[in-house]
């Protein structure tokens, strides 16, 4: 059994928390919170769990061998480096880190500490990502893909009204490309490769980071557009284009409808997909896989692909977020 620990109390943390538990390998073990009051509020419903205040402590609690890291995206660098450096595996919240600096001091730690380093990339463990990446080369010469994922964000009220938000704020490596663009980089590394050239054309609101904007992640022999957005909302599809056909779905940031159109037979193909009930349930299981078969080879080349590809969509967020101009404090650390 896993015995876990929570960073960040917000809502994706109970979700996190629900699906490890739905898979039957993890048990909740602590909560971290700034305050005992919001930690106890956690962690009361998951029965018997201990609570910490001050991270010496919660990273002292000997038998919590797993930390789940869901605090403003600036935190995880160093939430994750005490971790490590607590003997603890580590699941960080996507986009893991601001720098490839960062990622790489993170990786190089968790080899040396002989931990798990896992990036909470939940649509990437989804079994229907893995079913169109499969189904990509059966499809002939791909053209390009365009790749959307645009939702409004109650906390831009907060920014009309003056107020920094951390997910709108520079101070906490915030922004629409980090949110919500990490997911369609990640589609497009995972399924592509890396680009040769990136380039990002951001629409900035007034507190420096991307209210949406624009990508384009070129490769060989075609192009990727990204559309991530926080001010607004799109209604597109993601679309992959084949020399013979076009694969459309309802987006890459979870996978639910899939429909391949076939130009010359000029039929529809429909991809079965089966979402899992929690969209974290099937990264969890996953996570849960390698850690609980640390010996075991089939885990561990699975475990370096994830961590490479980490590695990877990391630096392409990273080159796209400093062609158009945004600077976070985590860059003059
Ligand atoms: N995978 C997904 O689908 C998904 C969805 C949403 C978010 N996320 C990721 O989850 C992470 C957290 O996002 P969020 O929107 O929940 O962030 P958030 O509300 O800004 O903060 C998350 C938690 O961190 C703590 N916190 C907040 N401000 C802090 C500060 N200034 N200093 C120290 N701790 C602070 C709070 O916990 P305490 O008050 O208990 O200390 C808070 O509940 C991000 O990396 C985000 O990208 C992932």
């Amino acid at each position: 059994m896993i015995n876990l620990g929570i960073i960040g109390t917000n809502w994706i943390s109970g979700q996190f928390v629900e699906a490890a538990l739905s898979t039957g390998e993890y048990e909740l073990t602590a909560v971290y919170s700034r305050k005992l009051a919001t930690a106890q509020a956690f962690g009361e419903p998951f029965g018997e769990v201990e609570y910490a205040t001050d991270l010496h402590t919660f990273f002292g609690i000997q038998h919590m061998d797993t930390v789940y890291i869901a605090s403003p995206n600036s935190l995880h660098f160093g939430h994750a480096k005490e971790a490590i450096l607590a003997g603890k595996n580590v699941i960080v919240e996507k986009p893991a880190f601001s720098t490839p600096e960062e990622m790489d001091e993170i990786i190089s730690l968790a080899n040396e500490q002989h931990v798990f380093f896992f990036e909470a990339a939940r649509n990437f463990h989804e079994k229907g990502f893995q079913k169109v990446r499969d189904l990509l080369p059966l499809k002939n010469e791909i053209l390009g893909a365009s790749f959307t994922y645009m939702k409004y964000s109650s906390r831009y009220d907060q920014v009309l009204d003056g107020g920094e938000p951390n997910i709108f704020s520079p101070h906490f490596s915030g922004g629409a490309l980090m949110d919500l663009g990490v997911y369609l980089v990640y589609t497009a590394v995972a399924w592509f490769g890396m680009p040769n050239e990136v380039h990002y054309f951001a629409r900035k609101v007034s507190t420096g980071v991307d209210g949406l904007g624009w990508g384009i992640l070129r490769y060989d022999l075609f192009d990727v557009t990204i559309q991530p957005g926080k001010i607004g909302d799109s209604y597109a599809t993601s679309e992959v284009y084949f020399d013979k056909g076009t694969l459309v779905l309802n987006g890459v940031n979870a996978i639910e409808d899939v429909v391949y159109h076939d130009r010359n037979l000029k039929q529809r193909e429909k991809i079965e997909i089966h979402p899992a009930e929690n969209p974290m349930a099937e990264e969890a299981l996953n996570f849960a896989k390698v850690i609980s078969h640390p010996t075991d080879s089939k885990y561990g080349i699975l475990y370096e692909e994830w961590v490479e590809l980490a590695r990877n969509v990391n630096q392409v967020i990273y080159d796209l977020r400093k062609s158009a101009g945004i600077i976070f404090d985590a860059d003059s650390k």
